[in-house]
């Protein structure tokens, strides 16, 4: 989604606003611009495109302003263009404005604003604020601190804001509600960022803004305070990551760099999580549930980590009798789902962010039932409202395409399932899902060793314009992420079809040269899924067949053997050839893997 950065020091902000929108592209953008605050005037530029763009139309060198802010825009409301992209600046030119997240009842704030005389020039929801903003502090306050707590008090939505004005020409104002604002200092100033890999390079502490702060950054100082004005206590925490790790490293691309880090990945999240062959999930006693009377479980979340739930919750169902549910977090929030303080709901997210995600864990809260959060990034918003929050240690996720934070959720999630079992029932493991734990690090590491066989089957689809993932049972929610992978990078329609239901439709599509991704690595189902497969190759479809060293299969061109392990851990083998599968059809078709078009890293925005 949208990046900020600000910046105001002694040093000159343009090299830090652009180095640190640099730092955002991964998270997907459209249009770019900047605000430099002269004590006389301020100096906005914004283009419709890339960076690079921006770059090309801003003199470096004739820059040399101490405070300014930067952004890069996702459209939402109205369509990419110079005109719509931020800063968005007052009729005066005296104030200006960048915004992540989206205002709610900009429409009928901006009839108000339109009666009082304002002119608009975009068609965005952030420019009523620069309006608002304008007619609070010119025509009531006279004071920036008390008319942007005004301001923010009307608005409705999610809102990241940073803004400048030449009244304070060395200050810059920002304010947080439901979208991520992180705040940093060093010798040289002080300076804001709506992600932390934008601040990394200039210190290793961060102040990530609770829900409903508003912040001052003056050169030498910030000042925090909340939405009611009162002044609050600063939890400074250290930077989540270093530089170097949110860096390429070497490989042409991060979901590449990210794929090969899955075993340091794996090997950090089960730090601590298994001692003396059991496994350790004290945070659960913290809860405040009655485990024996547990009447529901949910599994909630977006995308990629929603698959890596749809396998916790199969699995959780099989252990317990109380009935389990994954469900994604934008249906969940408007579904009236059955809740209440017997209920437990685990909302599982990469970024920690997520708009839909955010909002379900609070419809949850209001009715009492215990939360758990499986998040990445340390400080985000997720982590602070679960009732407790698990860790996935994965590191900076850069890519657009989740790899590393998926095997991180689905490991996380096994070990959490078990104690959830364990809880209400006393359920205890089979040792050999211990043993498989602990092996599963360098068990991905022989995974990545199929990586040129998988760049070579890629080759497959050179002419192709579609791909069907099969599965069964819990083969299933990873062919649903395999299919999701290969579309978002290299733009293959891909679906995915439990193979028993192959013939009640979907196979209509199969036609001579379709190439089928079947995945049977389930002993019970494989027989049945190969039949499956064999009605696809009878109609002319090229397969591509995972299975296990175990399972009997004859006659198959294309197929890749796994080692057989505990089923909750199946998904994480499997789907790091599929990860690469989808990476090096991307790189046949030529596709930018890292920005995805239409796609953004941490959707902040409903
Ligand atoms: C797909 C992908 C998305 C995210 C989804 C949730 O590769 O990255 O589907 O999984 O937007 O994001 P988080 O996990 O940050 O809540």
């Amino acid at each position: 989604m949208c990046g900020i950065t600000g910046y105001t020091g002694r040093s000159v902000a343009l090299p830090f606003i652009m180095q640190g929108l640099e730092k955002l592209e991964y998270r997907g953008y459209d249009s770019a611009g900047v605000t430099l605050v002269d004590k006389s005037d301020l100096f906005t530029c914004k283009v419709s495109g890339r960076l690079d763009n921006l770059k090309a139309k801003l003199d470096e060198e004739a820059h040399q302003q101490t405070c300014g802010i930067g952004h890069t825009r996702w459209a939402t409301h109205g369509v990419p263009s110079q005109l719509n992209s931020h800063p968005h600046t007052n009729s005066s030119g005296t104030i200006s404005l960048v915004h992540n997240g989206i205002i709610e009842n900009y429409l009928s704030l901006k009839q108000e604003l339109l009666n009082k005389g304002y002119v608009f020039q975009s068609e965005t929801d952030t420019e009523i604020i620069v309006h608002l903003l304008d007619d609070v502090y010119y025509h009531e306050t006279g004071d920036m601190l008390q008319a942007l707590l005004k301001v923010v008090n009307r608005l409705k939505g999610s809102f990241a804001l940073c803004i400048v004005s030449k009244e304070f020409p060395d200050q810059i104002y920002v304010a947080k509600k439901e979208s991520p604002m992180i705040l940093g200092k060093n010798e040289t100033g002080t300076f804001c960022a709506s992600d932390a890999p934008a601040l990394l390079a200039y210190g290793d502490q961060i102040l990530p803004l609770k829900d409903k702060e508003v912040a001052i950054l003056s050169p030498d100082d910030i000042r925090v305070f909340n939405f009611k004005g009162e002044e609050m206590k600063q939890e400074w925490i250290a930077a989540p990551y270093n530089i170097q790790a949110a860096q390429k490293g070497g490989y042409d691309s991060f979901m590449l760099k990210e794929i090969h880090e899955q075993p340091r990945a794996i090997r950090e999240t089960l730090r601590g999580r298994i001692i003396n062959d059991e496994i350790e999930i004290n945070e659960l006693n913290e809860l405040d549930l009655d485990w024996k009377k547990t009447e529901r479980i949910y599994f909630v979340a977006c995308g990629t980590a929603y698959h890596a739930g749809i396998s916790a919750a199969k699995e959780l169902e099989k252990l317990t009798d109380v009935p389990v549910y994954a469900i994604p977090a934008s249906e969940f929030r408007y579904g009236d789902p059955y809740l209440n303080g017997r209920c437990l709901c685990i909302f599982i997210s990469q970024s920690g962010e997520t708009a839909d995600t955010i909002a379900a864990i609070k419809l949850a809260k209001q009715k009492q039932a215990s939360t758990v959060g499986v998040v990445n990034v340390l400080g985000s918003s997720l982590t602070r409202l679960s009732d407790v929050c698990l860790y996935t240690c994965a590191g900076p996720e850069i890519s657009v395409a989740s790899t590393k934070a998926y095997t991180t959720q689905i490991v996380l999630l096994s070990c959490l399932i078990i104690k959830i079992a364990e809880k209400i029932n006393g359920y205890k493991p089979d040792i050999q899902l211990i043993i498989d734990f602990k092996e599963l690090p360098e068990l991905v590491e022989k995974v990545l060793k199929h990586e040129s066989q998988v760049k070579e089957l890629s080759g497959l689809f050179k002419d192709k314009k579609d791909a069907y993932f099969i599965g069964r049972q819990h083969d299933y929610p990873v062919a649903l992420e395999g299919s999701l992978k290969l579309k978002e990078v290299s733009y293959v329609h891909a679906d995915a079809y439990y193979a028993g239901e192959l013939k009640h439709g979907p196979i209509a599509l199969i036609e001579d040269g379709t190439i089928v991704i079947a995945l049977a690595t389930q002993e019970k189902v494989a027989a049945k899924t190969i039949s499956n497969i064999q009605e696809t190759l009878a109609r002319g479809s090229k397969v591509i067949l995972i299975t296990t060293e175990s399972i009997e299969v004859d006659g198959f061109e294309y197929v890749i053997r796994l080692k057989e392990i505990s089923r909750c851990l199946m998904p994480v083998q499997i789907i790091v050839l599929l990860q690469l599968l989808a990476y090096y059809v991307a790189v046949i078709k030529g596709c930018d893997i890292d920005k995805p078009r239409n796609l953004a890293k941490s959707v902040t925005v409903e």
